[in-house]
């Protein structure tokens, strides 16, 4: 959570360029902006609010100076205001800092520097930064040195980007559990917390690991935090500018969910990698699955694939609970990490502690991510950025990689069907006028249901944490036989159930569950084939997709009408389907 960028120009005005970096990051957090520029006095605009509106207020790009640093904000520590708002700065006002991460020992290094006489503005752990590089600096340090010598006082983590005006066109910047990657362009350096910032200006790459600096002064330099240079190799990225663009479409998650056909095309060219990776895994006698959010659904769908078509016992678990739980892994034990940032923070912490009991492969989206670089194997999924906060074309890529890891694993016969899933999802997105209009009768209802066995279950979980994080409408997701057991007490008069029944082994029971909740007066909305007659008759509402997709491949295609769904309720009811209050697209905070 939280983003950052730093630019040294060659020459020119660093702050549009500031602005217009920052805002490809606003999907990691939207509760401040802010912006530093060196020329080389330091000089500051930020305030609480979503980019566009502390523009129109304060005019971020008009600050002088050809290198900056900028930042958005999702809060930890301390509420959302202007004064909370990054960058931060020493008491001088000659040091400014923006970072994304938790300093966990802020408060004990606070209370000394108070002590010592240093002048406090905010409630962020993040002040703490500036003010000791300013201690260091006035002890007679270099500011490379200074924030080496803060750095190792702090516990925690961080990505940073700090600049002075005590040392005119220089920039530091440093990584520990945060992500941080250097942009090299033409004489000119960026830092960002993601690759999609900086994409306008270069597609040339450097990942930082955890415990570098980089000195970024007209030429740049990776150190530890020793000061030794550590060589790096420059990655070359096929991302465009282009894909981390609307492209027409009004938000970024319906140009996402309309990208879903062709981001299941690209990751099924990954077939000889996946071919790759089970070769070298060797033999697996379990799976545990480890995720968070939609990552988890796409894990639970990875479940039903391994034991019903391979029989390997398969656990799914959620990262954050993977330490309370996960007892039972072993070398034959195949740990899969799914994460569409590579940079959830319980994600890694899982691995992390996975990597030497099991065998770990992580499915991850975003290039050079740290589970890339944790993992024992890895696998891509080619989704192209996703800058919506809901995950969407990652979910089904995600999908992709792990039907293709089943497939490689003792199911070929999937791959045939696979290549027919971008046509199935080309014809559900036909539908989505009908869904619009399906979406404007039920923006205003207080609740909704989802409900579907086997297969269905983790579509259902999916759909109901779609609508739930982009409409603020309490959603809940059941495995439909669940209900008797508690849940249809919740069933009332024209509350609407979305019923998941895809043809196959479970169709006849999910009809008989759908009877029960329109006995009790709901309102079902039911999504199965086109030729489903017996659905079709049941339910109020009606969403029908292609008879040739079974239950196997449903997850893949089921979910398209339900992110629909969600995105046109959002819409509807006037809100930020890209944004949703209180949340963040990548979560690096446990
Ligand atoms: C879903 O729409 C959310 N964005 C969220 O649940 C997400 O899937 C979760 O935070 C995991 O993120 P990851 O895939 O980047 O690890």
């Amino acid at each position: 959570m939280c983003g950052i960028v730093a630019c040294i120009l060659k020459d020119g005005s660093a702050a549009p360029v500031l602005l217009e970096c920052v805002r490809r990051l606003e999907y990691r957090g939207y509760d401040s902006v802010g912006i530093a520029t060196s020329d080389p006095m330091i000089r500051i605009k930020k305030d609480s609010g979503k980019i566009d509106e502390v523009d129109a207020e304060l005019d971020l790009a008009d600050l002088p100076g050809s290198m900056g640093i900028a930042h958005v904000r999702w809060a930890t520590h301390g509420l959302p205001t202007a004064e909370n708002a990054h960058p931060h700065t020493d008491c001088s006002g000659e040091i400014a800092v923006v970072h994304n991460g938790i300093i966990e020992n802020y408060l004990e290094v606070k209370e000394e520097l108070e002590s010592e006489g240093h002048i406090f503005r905010s409630e962020t752990d993040t002040e703490v930064i500036p003010h000791l590089i300013e201690k260091y600096m006035d002890e007679g340090m270099d500011l490379e040195a200074a924030t080496a010598t803060a750095l190792r006082k702090l516990r925690g983590a961080y990505a940073i980007a700090v600049v002075s005006s005590r040392e005119p066109g220089r920039i530091v910047g440093a990584r520990k559990e945060s992500p941080l990657i250097v942009g090299v362009g033409e004489g000119e350096y960026f830092l960002a917390s993601d690759v999609p910032a900086i994409l306008n200006h270069t597609s040339r790459v450097i990942y930082l690991d955890d415990g570098e600096m980089v000195i970024l002064d007209g030429d740049l330099r990776v150190t530890d935090m020793e000061g030794n240079t550590v060589e790096k190799e420059i990655h070359s990225i096929d991302w465009s500018a282009d894909m981390a663009e609307k492209g027409g479409y009004d938000h970024f998650m319906l140009k996402e969910i309309h990208e879903e056909p062709s981001a299941v095309r690209d990751t099924l060219t990954e077939w000889d990698e996946v071919l790759g990776v089970v070769e070298e895994i060797g033999e697996v006698e379990r799976i545990c699955f480890v995720a968070c959010g939609t990552s988890y659904h796409a894990s639970l769908v990875g479940k039903y694939l391994f034991e019903s078509l391979l029989g390997i016992p398969t656990d799914v678990i959620l990262a954050s609970e993977f330490r309370y739980s996960a007892g039972a892994l072993n070398d034959r034990t195949l740990a899969i990490f799914i994460s569409q940032s590579g940079e959830t923070a319980d994600t890694l912490n899982a691995l992390r502690a996975a990597n030497s009991r099991a065998k770990t492969l992580a499915i991850v989206n975003v290039l050079g991510s740290s589970a890339t670089r944790e993992a024992q194997h890895v696998l891509y999924t080619r989704a192209g950025p996703e800058i919506g906060v809901a995950a969407t074309k990652t979910y089904v890529s995600q999908l992709t990689v792990i039907y293709m890891l089943v497939a490689a694993m003792g199911a070929p016969e999937l791959m045939d069907r696979l290549g027919r899933v971008p046509e199935f999802m080309e014809r559900a997105l036909k539908d989505e006028d009908s869904i619009r209009e399906l979406a404007a009768t039920c923006s205003d209802v207080s609740d909704f249901f989802f409900i579907g066995r086997g297969f269905a279950y983790p579509t259902a979980l999916e759909g109901a944490l779609k609508l739930k994080e982009i409409t603020y409408i309490h959603g809940e997701g059941y495995a439909a036989g669940e209900l008797k057991h508690g849940p249809l007490a919740l069933i009332d008069n024209g509350v609407p159930v979305v019923a998941i029944s895809p043809p196959g082994p479970c169709h006849d029971k999910t009809l008989s569950n759908v009877e029960e909740v329109r006995a009790r007066g709901a309102r079902v909305i039911g999504v199965g084939s086109i030729s489903d007659e017996s659905l079709r008759k049941e339910a109020d509402d009606f969403i029908g997709l292609d008879p040739e997709v079974d239950d196997v491949i449903s997850p893949l295609i089921y979910i398209v009408p339900l992110q629909l769904l969600s995105y046109h309720v959002s819409v509807e009811r006037g809100l930020d389907p890209d944004k949703p209050k209180n949340l963040a697209k990548c979560v690096t905070v446990e």
